[in-house]
């Protein structure tokens, strides 16, 4: 028995220097130093379980789902069936089939956008949408608006780098048909209060999306709690495989939304005469699905659900706390976002030096972060900023880390001032 599955059974308290073994790839050199990651905004790291759960696949049962003949193909789709329930009850989903397989949070706000916003969306009507939203959760709504004539508007972001809740409530009025936004942003690490703007929205009749990409892995997608019509992730963000993510959505909005992608699977009779559709979550699912990764993501999921999750989140906490104290203490550091609720992000300008040589300083180090604009443009234009360097952390990142990130700052300075 390997050790992840160990520790999928039983839940241990939380021993970050235990939790690391079950990440192979933490434990390399890069650039001749042991790697720190502090990249886990874009991406992160998978455990073993993920990585044995998709060789399995693929050495023992991969087949077709939903229409093989024979056995393997059966193996294959209880696995996938059942992958769509473990993520289901992980963010506490009312129904299963309300769970839609998606490449990533950015198919799903397109899902919702191209499907609910054409058939809804007239002249005239606003979308919301925060300053501080990624691209995708922007540029999907603008199509589709632009189609339909309706618009597009930001909400505004102040200077801490939270979502002006006056400004908000002054906007919503029963022109608002959707509102839409991130859980939590990836450029400045803020947490939104989406249970309150959600009810806001509501009143005036709006619905509301969430981009969960950046809170799905910090263990805050209950859908129900959350009090949204539609939640969007991807599971590449939740320590699973790439181009898997879900859109779970409210099962009588997603039964009123016509198809958006036409081919197999979505359909329950073809003919031409005139082709009726398949039942939810498979109306939204055309052409074969992303089998294994949906299963690799289940496999994740399963990973994280025998974690002792308090532990993880208080150790996130502390995390936090140290690279504050820390970039307080730093001089000629600014940090770009310092929303009172934030997850363990750290976005930051050093006086006098880019952002995009502070990174590649820091990756000759050994250190991963991100630099630049974080596919978030408008935020960075509102704060008067190009860009940022942006360390995030996750529950197996440690104090040592922290250390060796400012260790890397202070030699970034020396060199490059
Ligand atoms: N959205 C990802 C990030 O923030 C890619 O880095």
């Amino acid at each position: 028995m390997n050790k992840a599955a160990t520790v999928t059974e039983q839940i241990k308290p939380f021993d970050v220097m235990a939790v690391r073994q079950d990440f192979p790839i933490l434990h390399q050199q890069v650039n001749g130093h042991p790697l720190v990651y502090l990249d886990n905004g874009a991406t992160t790291q998978k455990p073993q379980a993920v990585i044995d759960a998709l060789v399995e696949f693929y050495s023992t049962y991969n087949s077709n789902v939903h229409r093989g003949a024979h056995s393997l193909s059966d193996k294959a789709t209880e696995k996938f069936e059942n992958a769509r329930i473990t993520l289901a009850e992980f963010i506490n989903a009312p129904e299963s089939r309300e769970v839609i397989w998606t490449r990533g949070t950015t198919e799903g706000v397109n899902l919702v956008a191209y499907s609910w916003g054409r058939q809804n969306l007239k002249a005239g009507d606003r979308v919301l949408v925060s300053m501080m939203e990624h691209h995708s959760n922007i540029v999907p709504w603008q199509l589709v608006a632009a189609e339909k004539g309706a618009t597009v508007e930001p909400i505004p972001v102040t200077q801490l780098g939270e979502i002006d809740q006056d400004a908000y409530a002054a906007m919503l009025d029963d022109r608002v048909k959707m509102v839409s936004f991130g859980q939590v942003s990836n450029a400045l690490g803020s947490i939104n209060p989406v249970k309150e703007m959600a009810d806001k929205a509501h009143q005036v009749g709006a619905l509301v999306m969430v981009d969960g990409a950046q809170g799905v892995g910090h263990w805050m997608a209950d859908v129900q709690a959350l009090g949204c019509d539609f939640y969007a992730f991807s599971g590449h963000k939740l320590f699973g495989p790439t181009g898997i993510g879900a859109l779970w959505g409210r099962a009588e909005l997603l039964e009123s939304m016509p198809p958006w992608h036409g081919g197999g699977e979505m359909i329950e009779n073809v003919s031409f005469a005139g082709t009726t559709f398949n039942r939810i979550p498979f109306k939204f699912e055309a052409g074969t699905p992303n089998i294994a990764d949906a299963i690799g993501l289940a496999a994740a999921i399963n990973y994280l659900n025998g974690l002792d999750k308090a532990g993880a989140i208080a150790h996130e906490e502390a995390l936090m706390q140290r690279v504050q104290e820390r970039a307080d203490a730093f001089e000629g550091l600014r940090l770009v976002g310092c929303a009172r609720n934030r997850v363990c992000v750290m976005s930051f300008i050093l006086e006098g030096i880019h952002s995009a040589d502070i990174g590649m300083l820091l990756d000759q180090q050994g250190i991963a972060v991100r630099t630049g604009s974080h596919c978030a443009q408008p935020v960075m234009e509102h704060l008067g900023l190009d860009g940022t360097v942006r360390a995030s952390f996750s529950f197996y990142n440690t104090f040592e880390e922290i250390d060796r990130l400012f260790a890397g700052l202070e030699k970034a300075k020396t060199f490059l001032l």
